[in-house]
């Protein structure tokens, strides 16, 4: 595992998330009560950007069909039904280094 740089801390305001591109890959990184958490941005189902999706607490819903991830882990916890199933993202490890959120990729 590598630390890369992803953006400053102060990018991601309380209770906000964004996605950052890191190694070519879109990363959701969201400040939940001060805490940070990271996952693959885009849903595994039709690529959908998940930063425009809805968050409920770490739950996030995709805007386009509504998969629903639990971004600690990155698992699906709402799928969309027999016919159009959506996969787990992987999560990564935050660390603060220096004001930076780094992403252990
Ligand atoms: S693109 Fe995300 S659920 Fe379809």
């Amino acid at each position: 595992m590598v630390l890369i740089r992803a953006c400053l801390v102060e990018d991601i305001p309380l209770n906000g998330m964004r996605t950052v591109s890191i190694l070519d890959r879109a990363i959701l990184i969201a400040n939940i009560e001060g805490k940070f958490y990271a996952m693959d941005g885009t849903c595994s189902h039709q690529f959908a950007n998940l930063s425009f999706g809805q968050r409920d607490k770490y739950i996030i819903e995709c805007p386009r069909h509504g998969a629903r991830y639990d971004i600690r882990t990155g698992k699906v916890v709402q799928n969309l039904g027999p016919e159009h199933r959506v996969n787990d993202l992987r999560a990564y490890r935050v660390e603060i280094v220096d004001g930076c959120l780094h992403i252990d990729m």
